[in-house]
């Protein structure tokens, strides 16, 4: 298949006439049962039609994803929601109010027009009003409910940028819609409102405080930083081990200075071994550090920075071939809590954790 790649600028929800076009065109591909990959705030999705299970069936297959994986229904306008849904609670209302249109889903009792596809077989959908203009732009034309997961293959980390997208999707899709780079460069968050209190099911820039903020008490699945909480996470996607660079990742916390000194002592000696050394540090150590690869996911002090660079590392690791990768740790907390979320998980849970008395090598 020839995949069309165009690029689409907006200048907030006006578009070019050119833009125009290749929206039109993207929604009738959406219309027609194709996939078109768009960009969100994000990261880039890959779009089909949410209530047409053959689009449904497709996604699974461009990505290479198994099909128990639940997709998320993306559409553009409020009033839309309750055709999808059988029951719109209050507190729906007040985090649509708070949070949407960006980077919040949420789950609901699926209506019947909602494929079984669409849900994984599950009897509940996840849904978010993306804010990108692009994607808004794409659903509005595009039938108005399209399910869209991050448009990489199953395994790998999400698109952060439109060649990620390019590298893993051409050939395999009918459309790529150009939006530049992801804002924020992490997946939504996700809050279950089937049960009370609501549950995180997968943390991201929308933080448990954002959330209790305005809903008063908020749950967490405990799966979420926990490597052996003997429990299977909520959100099926959430088990398997995604976001895995292709070399061993671990984590390594502590004082700063212990850090770079086991950093560099163990990975001296996985170069000994043969081992194309990594390291994902920040600007206040990047210097310190000696590897094969050494970068950096910005200042400690910025922690939007940090989520937006580290899926962009972790493929750069990959296309380098880097097979052993030391990365600094951060604090669980806000925003750090997503970005905890997904480095543990692409590192398999590999943490190591010094104490001031800990010595280099050991
Ligand atoms: O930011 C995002 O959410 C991006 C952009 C493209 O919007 N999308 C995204 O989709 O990250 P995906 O498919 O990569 O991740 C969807 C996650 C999976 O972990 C899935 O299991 C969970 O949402 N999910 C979807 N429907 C669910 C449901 N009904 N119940 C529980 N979890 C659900
Ligand atoms: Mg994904």
């Amino acid at each position: 298949m020839d995949t069309k790649v165009v690029t689409v600028q907006a200048r907030g929800e006006t578009f070019s006439y050119e833009a125009e076009q290749a929206l039109r065109e993207a929604g009738e591909v959406l219309r027609a049962g194709g996939l078109v990959a768009f960009p969100t705030e994000t990261v880039y999705g890959l779009g089909g039609d949410a209530l047409n299970p053959e689009s449904a069936r497709k996604i699974y297959a461009a990505k290479g994803r198994p099909s128990d994986n639940p997709l998320i229904v993306h559409i553009a306008r409020m009033e839309d929601l309750k055709a999808i849904v059988r029951q719109v609670p209050g507190e729906a209302l007040v985090l649509a109010r708070a949070f949407w249109p960006g980077p919040l889903t949420m789950i609901f009792p699926k209506a019947d027009c909602v494929p079984r596809e669409t849900t994984g077989g599950l009897e509940t959908v996840a849904v978010r009003m993306p804010s990108h203009p692009v994607a808004r732009g794409l659903i509005l034309r595009g039938g108005g409910y399209v399910a869209a997961p991050s448009a990489n293959l199953s395994g790998r980390p999400s698109p952060t940028a439109v060649r990620y997208v390019i590298e893993d999707m051409d050939g395999r899709i009918d459309m790529i819609l150009d939006g530049g780079e992801g804002e924020i460069g992490l997946e939504s968050t996700i809050v279950d409102l089937t049960v009370s209190p609501p549950q995180i099911l997968r943390p991201g820039s929308v933080t448990r405080d954002m959330l209790e903020a305005v809903l008063g008490q908020v749950s967490i699945d405990r799966t979420i930083l926990e490597a052996d909480s003997g429990q299977a996470p909520r959100a099926p996607g959430m088990k398997y081990r995604h976001y895995a660079p292709q070399g061993e990742l671990t984590i390594i916390a502590g004082p700063a200075a212990r850090v770079t000194d086991y950093i560099n002592v163990h990975g001296a000696k996985d170069r000994e071994q043969g081992h194309k050394v990594g390291v994902i540090g920040t600007d206040e150590a990047l210097a310190q550090y000696r590897a094969d690869v050494v970068r950096s996911l910005g200042s400690r002090q910025d922690e939007a920075g940090i989520a937006r660079h580290l899926y962009g590392i972790l493929r750069e690791f990959d296309d380098l071939q880097v097979t052993r990768i030391y990365s600094e740790c951060f604090e669980a907390s806000g925003l750090g809590q997503a970005i905890m979320n997904r480095l543990l998980k692409a590192a398999g849970h590999r943490l190591i954790v010094l104490d001031a008395a800990d010595q280099a090598g050991e």
